[in-house]
C-alpha cells in the first residue's frame, strides 16, 4: 500500500475484519485512480463466469462477494457451482474467475470432483480465448496446501487459457487477502490496469451491506446448556452443548455448520508472555500482548515462518528447507511454547509474535432443528485432550467450550451454511446416515426435523462409538425415535466391546442387501465425522455394497456412486 492511500484508523468502529477489507478496498480504488477522481461511467458491461468449488461454504461465500466486487467494476457476473457448471462450456467463456478449496489429500471438494474428471486429462475441451485467474482456498496445516487451486490452475493454462492474474494461494484466516486480491485480479481480468471495465461506486455502502452478525461481527451467544453425552468410565469427554440466539436474527438450516470464535487457555498464553520476556501489557499492534495471545492468534500449533526465522537466527539450514509433509511431521505435537523452549538461540520476543497465525473460528455441525427448538442452536463436541512430551494438550476451541465459558457467559459465534449438505427436499425420500463419535451431530438436526415436518420418509441410522454403555450418544433420543418410528432402522457398532474391532462399515457390508435395495428406492447417503479414515473407508465399503448386492463391477459401482454424488444423493460433512 503506498503511503498516500487512506486507512480506515484503528478507532473507527469496524471489527479488524472490516477494516482490512475496506482497506484492501480502498487501496485498490487508489491503485486505479478512483479515490483522487471521481469514478467514470460504464461504457460496456463484461461478462464474467465465477466458477466455485467449495465443500462447508467458504469459497461459495468468497465466490458472492466476488461477485458484488465485479458489478461494480462494471462486470456482469454469473456464479456458477462447479457442481452443476458443464466444463464443456468452457471454450465459449472469455473471462473466469475460480474460486475453490481443498479437500481429503490434497483433492477437490467432492462437488467439485465431476468437473475435475472432465477437465483433468486430454479429452478436455481447448479454451483458447480463455483469460482466467484462480483464487484457492485451503489450511496449510495439510501437507498438500491448496493443491486442487493449484492443480485447475495449471490445467487450465495446459488446456490454453490464459493466466490473467497470479493465483492466491489463501490460508484459514482469508479474509484480508482475498479482499486484496479480488480487486486485482478483477482489474487484470478487465484487461486493464487502471480498471477501466466500467464504473465503481464510492464504498459507501460497504458497512450497511455487511449483515449485522457475521464472520466479521459474531453474535456474543449465551451458552445455555453444556451436557456430558459419555457415561462416567468413558475414555472420551463429548458434551452436548446449547446456546441461545435469541434476538440475534441468526437463522440456520439443519446441515449448517456453527463457527465458534474460542480464546486460547489463559495459562498457555501466561506460560508464553512470560518466555516472550516481556509483559502482558506491552502493546502489539493497537492491543496488548496479552489480548493479542489470548483472542488473535494459534499459540498451539508453530507456523512455518517461525520455523524459517529460527532456520535464519540459528543458521541451521535443516529448519530453513523444512517444507511440505516433512515441516508438518517435523511440528507434529509441538505447540508454540515448545517450539521457542527448544531454540533458545532464535531470541523470539514479543514483536515475533506477528509470525503466528491468526486464530481461525472453528466449525461444529449444528445437532438441532431450528423446527424443534427455535431460539437455540446445538452442538456435539468432542473435547480434545492429550498429552505429548510430558505435558497436557488441550484443544483450543472444544476445551474453550468445555471447561472455560461459565454457563450463560456468551461466546462469539455465526452461522456457516452448508447447501452441500442437506435432507432430501422430498420428505418421502429415505435417508442412510452413517454417523459414529460425534459424526451423529447433524443426523440429529435431520431426524428432529423429519419428525417435526411429519416427514413420511425411511430414515437408517448407523452410529458407532467405543463403548456402549458410556459412548452411545444421545442413546434415549436416539431409541425414542425408534419407538416412535422417526428412524426405520438403526444399526451400531461398538467398536471396542469384543476383542475385534467393530466399525460402521461392517454393518453396512453385512446388511450390503437391504442398503443396496434402499439406494435402489432413491434414497440418499451421509456420512459425518472422522475424514481421515472413517469417510474412506465408509467410501469403500458403500463400493463393495453396490458391488456386492448390486451385482456390478468396480467400474461400474464407481460410475454408480459418481451419480449419485451429481444427484446430490451421497453427501459427506467430514473433519
Ligand atoms: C465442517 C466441520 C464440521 C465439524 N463438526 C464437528 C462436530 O460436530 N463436532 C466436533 O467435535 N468437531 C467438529 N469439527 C471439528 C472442529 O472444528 C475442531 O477441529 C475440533 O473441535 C478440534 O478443535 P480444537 O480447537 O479443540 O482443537 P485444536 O486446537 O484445533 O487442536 C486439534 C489438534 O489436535 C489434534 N487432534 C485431534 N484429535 C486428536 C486426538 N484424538 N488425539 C490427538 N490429537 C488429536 C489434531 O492433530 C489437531 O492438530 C468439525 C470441523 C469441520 C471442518
Ligand atoms: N477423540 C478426540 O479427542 C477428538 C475430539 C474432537 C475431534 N476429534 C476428531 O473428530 C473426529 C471425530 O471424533 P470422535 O471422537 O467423535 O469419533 P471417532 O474418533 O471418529 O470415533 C468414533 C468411532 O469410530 C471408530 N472408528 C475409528 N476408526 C474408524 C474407521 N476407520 N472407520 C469407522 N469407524 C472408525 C472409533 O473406534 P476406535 O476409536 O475404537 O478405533 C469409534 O468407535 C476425528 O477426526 C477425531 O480426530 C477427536
Ligand atoms: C477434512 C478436510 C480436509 C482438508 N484438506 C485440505 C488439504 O488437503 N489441503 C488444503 O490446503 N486444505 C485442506 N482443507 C482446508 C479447506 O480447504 C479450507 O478449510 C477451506 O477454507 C474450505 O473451504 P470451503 O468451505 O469452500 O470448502 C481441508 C479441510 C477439511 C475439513
Amino acid at each position: 500500500m503506498s503511503e498516500s492511500v487512506p486507512v480506515i484508523p484503528e478507532s473507527a468502529p469496524f471489527t479488524p475484519e472490516q477494516r482490512a477489507y475496506l482497506n484492501g478496498f480502498l487501496a485498490g480504488l487508489c491503485s486505479r485512480g478512483s479515490v483522487a477522481t471521481a469514478p467514470r461511467q460504464a461504457s460496456a458491461t463484461i461478462p464474467l463466469s465465477i466458477l466455485f468449488g467449495s465443500q462447508t461454504g467458504n469459497a461459495e461465500a468468497l465466490a458472492k462477494r466476488a461477485a458484488n466486487e465485479a458489478r461494480k467494476l462494471g462486470f456482469t457476473p454469473a456464479v456458477h457451482d462447479l457442481a452443476t457448471y458443464a466444463a464443456d462450456q468452457l471454450p465459449s467463456e472469455h473471462r473466469v474467475l475460480v474460486i475453490t478449496s481443498t479437500y481429503g489429500d490434497g483433492d477437490p471438494p467432492d462437488s467439485a470432483k465431476p468437473f475435475w474428471e472432465r477437465i483433468r486429462n486430454g479429452t478436455a475441451p481447448t479454451i483458447a480465448d480463455l483469460q482466467y485467474a484462480v483464487l484457492a482456498l485451503g489450511d496449510s496445516s495439510y501437507p498438500k496446501f491448496c493443491a486442487f487451486g493449484k492443480a485447475v490452475d495449471e490445467r487450465l493454462e495446459a488446456m490454453g487459457g490464459k493466466r490473467a492474474h497470479a493465483r492466491l494461494d489463501c490460508d484459514v484466516d482469508f479474509e484480508t487477502p482475498f479482499a486484496s486480491w479480488i480487486v486485482t485480479a478483477l482489474q487484470a481480468l478487465s484487461g486493464s490496469s487502471n480498471g477501466t471495465a466500467g464504473s465503481h461506486s464510492q464504498p459507501s455502502t460497504l458497512n450497511s451491506q455487511l449483515p449485522q452478525y457475521s464472520r466479521s461481527n459474531p453474535f456474543p451467544a449465551p451458552l445455555i446448556a453444556n451436557r456430558k453425552l459419555n457415561a462416567p468410565g468413558s475414555s472420551k469427554d463429548t458434551r452436548h452443548l446449547a446456546f441461545s440466539l435469541e434476538g440475534s436474527g441468526l437463522e440456520y438450516e439443519v446441515g449448517d455448520a456453527l463457527a465458534v470464535r474460542p480464546c486460547n487457555c489463559p495459562e498457555l498464553v501466561g506460560e508464553l508472555i512470560a518466555l516472550l520476556g516481556c509483559s502482558g501489557s506491552d502493546a502489539l499492534n493497537g492491543v496488548s500482548v496479552h489480548h493479542a495471545l489470548l483472542h488473535d492468534y494459534e499459540i498451539t500449533r508453530v507456523p512455518a515462518a517461525m520455523i524459517k526465522a529460527a532456520g535464519e537466527r540459528c543458521a541451521d539450514d535443516t529448519l530453513r528447507q523444512l517444507s511440505g509433509a516433512d515441516l508438518n511431521k517435523f511440528v507434529h505435537g509441538m505447540d508454540v511454547l515448545d517450539f521457542i523452549r527448544r531454540y533458545p538461540q532464535a531470541k523470539f520476543c514479543a514483536a515475533d509474535v506477528a509470525l503466528l497465525k491468526k486464530l481461525p473460528p472453528r466449525l461444529y455441525s449444528i445437532s438441532s432443528s431450528p423446527k424443534a427448538h427455535p431460539g437455540e442452536v446445538h452442538l456435539c463436541v468432542g473435547i480434545v485432550r492429550t498429552e505429548f512430551g510430558g505435558r497436557p494438550r488441550k484443544g483450543v476451541c472444544s476445551t474453550f467450550l468445555a471447561d472455560r465459558v461459565p454457563s450463560d457467559a456468551t461466546v462469539p459465534v455465526f452461522v456457516h451454511h452448508n447447501k452441500n449438505f442437506r435432507p432430501p427436499s422430498d420428505p418421502s425420500t429415505p435417508m442412510i446416515m452413517v454417523g459414529p463419535g460425534t459424526g451423529i451431530a447433524p443426523f440429529r438436526a435431520f431426524l428432529e426435523e423429519r419428525r417435526a415436518i411429519g416427514a413420511n420418509g425411511k430414515n437408517w441410522l448407523l452410529f458407532g462409538d467405543q463403548h456402549a454403555a458410556t459412548d452411545f450418544l444421545y442413546r434415549d433420543e436416539i431409541e425414542a425415535m425408534m419407538r416412535e418410528g422417526t428412524l426405520a432402522r438403526l444399526d451400531t457398532a461398538f467398536s471396542r466391546d469384543q476383542d475385534e474391532k467393530i466399525y460402521v462399515q461392517q454393518r453396512m457390508l453385512e446388511h450390503a442387501r437391504e442398503l443396496f435395495a434402499w439406494l435402489e428406492d432413491g434414497a440418499h447417503f451421509y456420512v459425518c465425522g472422522d475424514a481421515n479414515r472413517m469417510a474412506k473407508d465408509v467410501d469403500r465399503a458403500l463400493h463393495q455394497v453396490i458391488e456386492t448386492a448390486g451385482g456390478r463391477t468396480a467400474e461400474q459401482a464407481a460410475d454408480y456412486i459418481r451419480q449419485l454424488s451429481s444427484a446430490k444423493r451421497y453427501q459427506r460433512d467430514v473433519y
